[in-house]
C-alpha cells in the first residue's frame, strides 16, 4: 500500500470493486457510443488513474485530452473558485466528448467545466464520474454515468489526494483524523 497503511482509517472501495465497476461502465458506454470515436477529456489531476483504466476497458477507439482546473488548493473543502491551469490542446467542435472525473463533490468544478466545454460546440458532451457525493451537491450537474454514490466523507486514493498525497493508492479510503492535524 505504498507505505500509507498507517494513515488509512478504512477502505471504502477496494481495488477489485473499482475495477469491476469500471468494466461495467465501459461496457455500457461502448454500447451507447457504438460505431463512434470518443474524445476522452480527463480532468487533471484526480482523473488520471480513472482515465487510464477506463480507456483500456472501453472497447472503442478513443482520443485523449486533458484539462486542469482547480477548485480546492490544498484544503479539503470546496472554495467555489475555479481556475483553468491547463486548457485543451485542440478544437473539440464536432467531436463526441466524454468528460472523465474522479469525483463530483459540490459539483462546482463540473458545472463550470460543462458550460466552458459546451460553448466549444462539441457534437455531444457527457460526463462519466467515478464517484459522486449526493449529500455534498451544491449545484446540480447533468451526469450520465456514475460509478458510485458515496457518503459525504473526505476520501483519498485512486487519483484523489489530500495535500497532493495518496493519489497513487489503488483503492479509495478515508484518512485517520490525526493525518489532518499533522
Ligand atoms: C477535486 C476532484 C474534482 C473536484 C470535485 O479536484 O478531483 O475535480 O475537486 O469537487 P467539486 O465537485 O466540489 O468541484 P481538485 O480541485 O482537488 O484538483 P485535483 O484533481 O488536482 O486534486
Ligand atoms: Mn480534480
Ligand atoms: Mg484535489
Amino acid at each position: 500500500d505504498h507505505g500509507y497503511g498507517p494513515d488509512i482509517d478504512h477502505v471504502l472501495l477496494s481495488e477489485q470493486q473499482i475495477q469491476g465497476r469500471i468494466t461495467e461502465l465501459a461496457d455500457r458506454i461502448a454500447r451507447d457510443y457504438e460505431g463512434r470515436e470518443v474524445l476522452l477529456v480527463g480532468v487533471l489531476k484526480g482523473a488520471v488513474l480513472f482515465m487510464s483504466d477506463f480507456a483500456r476497458a472501453l472497447r472503442l477507439p478513443t482520443q485523449m485530452e486533458f484539462m486542469a482546473v482547480s477548485s480546492y488548493g490544498s484544503s479539503t473543502s470546496s472554495s467555489g473558485v475555479v481556475r483553468i491551469l491547463k486548457d485543451l490542446d485542440r478544437d473539440i467542435s464536432g467531436m463526441d466528448v466524454l468528460v472523465l472525473e474522479d469525483i463530483i463533490d459540490s459539483g462546482l468544478t463540473l458545472s463550470w467545466l460543462l458550460k466552458n466545454l459546451g460553448s466549444r460546440r462539441p457534437a455531444s458532451l457527457e460526463v462519466c464520474a467515478l464517484l459522486r457525493k449526493p449529500d455534498a451537491i451544491k449545484v446540480e450537474v447533468p451526469v450520465r454515468y456514475v460509478g458510485f454514490d458515496i457518503p459525504n466523507e473526505f476520501v483519498v486514493g485512486y487519483g484523489l489526494d489530500y495535500a497532493e498525497r495518496y493519489r497513487d493508492l489503488p483503492y479509495i479510503g478515508t484518512l485517520k483524523p490525526q493525518v489532518y492535524s499533522a
